[in-house]
């Protein structure tokens, strides 16, 4: 099997230095399928489109979603990064229950639902632009994060957060998201027990967000969960068979992974779209003659997506380059054919977007940020799952037959995003609300890295100056 050789943590010690570039280098050495001896779990990183649509579609039985370490005896035991903070909802989720609760959450995400929360991404979108002045050193990652959370909450559970909220939200993910990843380690869940400061700390951040969740809970069944929002949804839900109802715990559940999943990767999102657009000041120029073209002097609504196809395209473009989730998790229920390897079941197998979407086959000039590439016929982006609802727009150029998972921002098959085309439709919103009004411009002398955790993420944040283009 192809892969490095060496001990199993020196592996370990060497990915986590730096896993982009390290992903990057070992796809171009090995090829396609490659086996890290890592430590506690060895996994495969998978980069051909065919075995990651078997994984995600085709084969997807075979599959299960999370990583898998071998414990004492051989024991095989699969770890869900996100379960610490999320528990068992819908990401984090397996079989028959996975599937009521995707069928009883769908309706949230149905086209005609999403064209109703049109007004919302924009309205919020347009009110935080209108909150900075000329001149003004912004964190755009922080805007964004606080943006993309209250529209999330002002759509999905019908409430308005406050300063508090907001802080005990991004508490819980500054504190958790970075050992997330930690949870294969054996032994980090009687430790994280121990009353250590940063044990502690985390504990306390998600007992906080906790609290938030189940006092919105107990407001909501006070007030009879009689709305149609995701809350009033999920309590009032009943078993068909049984006639059960869920509990506070899977209510709780649900709620935040959708809170949590639903803004953080749209925040992400944006921040490195605005961070493309500072470095490549002719995309910028194109942006705005599009929406100075279509807007005018007002901010945009759902109805002008079929013709914001450059914003679409640069929203689609920046998914490539940074994708928010930038690699994914699956493990082997049995033994199975993965890119011409018959590997064993238990094997953990890891898809990377960052790499699959740097594959000069399917980009040529991979590293370029040219949203022209997506500036063709209208098929191949919405077979994606990557077009906000616009016929006209966006396709890849160069490659006709390009595979179908060679782009995969959201995932694919029964496990793809359930928020896909509300984040595509928010994305395009929000940019075009921001844009209008305001050149974000970088700041000289600074360095934006990214930080690979479970989402991708400007490491120390994102510090923009805002010019002003039009106040109105
Ligand atoms: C640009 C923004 C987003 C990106 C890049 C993104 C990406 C993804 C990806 C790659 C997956 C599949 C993970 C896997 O199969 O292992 C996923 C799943 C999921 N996403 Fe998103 N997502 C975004 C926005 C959203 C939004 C706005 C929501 C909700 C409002 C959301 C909710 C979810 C949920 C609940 C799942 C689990 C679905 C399931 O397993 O059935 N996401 N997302």
């Amino acid at each position: 099997m192809p892969g490095p050789a060496g001990s199993a943590v020196a592996a370990l010690r060497r990915l986590r230095a730096d896993p982009l570039t390290r992903f990057l280098d070992l796809r171009r050495e090995y090829g396609p399928v490659v086996h890290l001896a890592t430590w506690p779990v060895s996994a495969y990183l998978v980069s051909d489109p065919e075995a990651i649509a078997d994984a995600l579609v085709g084969g997807h039985h075979s599959y299960g979603k999370g990583a898998a370490r071998r414990g004492r005896g051989g024991r095989v035991k699969v770890v869900q990064p996100l379960s610490l903070l999320l528990g068992r909802g819908l990401l984090t989720s397996s079989g028959p229950a996975h599937r009521t609760n995707r069928r009883l959450m769908q309706p949230l995400f149905h086209r005609r639902r999403i064209a109703g929360y049109g007004a919302a991404f924009s309205a919020i979108a347009d009110s935080t632009a209108r909150s900075w002045h000329d001149g003004q050193r912004l964190d755009v990652h922080t805007e964004m994060t606080e943006m993309t959370l209250e529209i999330v909450a002002r759509t999905l559970f019908d409430v308005a957060l406050d300063d508090t909220l907001i802080e005990v939200v991004r508490t819980a993910l500054n504190e958790n998201m970075p050992v997330a990843g930690r949870l294969a380690l054996p032994g980090f869940g009687a430790a994280e027990r121990l009353p250590l400061p940063a044990a502690r700390r985390r504990r306390a951040s998600r007992d906080a967000l906790d609290r938030m969740v189940y006092g919105l809970i107990a407001r909501r069944r006070a007030a009879g969960a009689t709305g149609d929002d995701l809350l009033c949804l999920l309590l009032s839900t009943q078993d068909a068979e049984t006639g059960v109802r869920m509990d506070d715990t899977q209510v709780r559940d649900e709620a935040l992974t959708l809170l949590l999943a639903g803004h953080e990767t749209t925040a992400n999102a944006l921040s490195w779209t605005f961070h493309l657009l500072g470095a490549n000041p002719q995309a910028e120029r194109e942006l705005h003659a599009e929406l100075d073209t279509v807007l005018g002097e007002r901010p945009p609504t759902i109805d002008d997506l079929p013709r914001l196809t450059y914003t679409q395209a640069v929203l689609n473009e920046s998914l490539r380059l940074y994708p928010p989730v930038w690699a994914m998790g699956r493990h082997l229920a049995e033994d199975r054919e993965v890119g011409g390897h018959l590997l064993p079941a238990g094997s953990t197998l890891l898809f990377s977007q960052w790499v699959v979407h740097r594959d000069e086959r399917w980009w040529p000039d991979p590293d370029r940020f040219d949203p022209t590439r997506w500036l063709r016929s209208g098929t191949d982006a919405a077979d994606a799952g990557t077009s906000a609802g616009t016929s006209a727009g966006t396709s890849a150029e160069a490659v006709p037959d390009r595979p179908r998972f060679a782009y995969f921002p959201f995932g694919g098959g029964p496990r793809q995003c359930i928020g896909n085309t509300f984040a595509l439709a928010e994305g395009a919103l929000a940019l075009a609300a921001i844009a209008r009004r305001w050149s974000l411009r970088p700041v000289p002398g600074i360095d934006v890295v990214p930080q690979p955790l479970v989402t991708l993420r400007p490491r120390d944040g994102l510090p923009m100056t805002a010019h002003i283009r039009r106040l109105s």
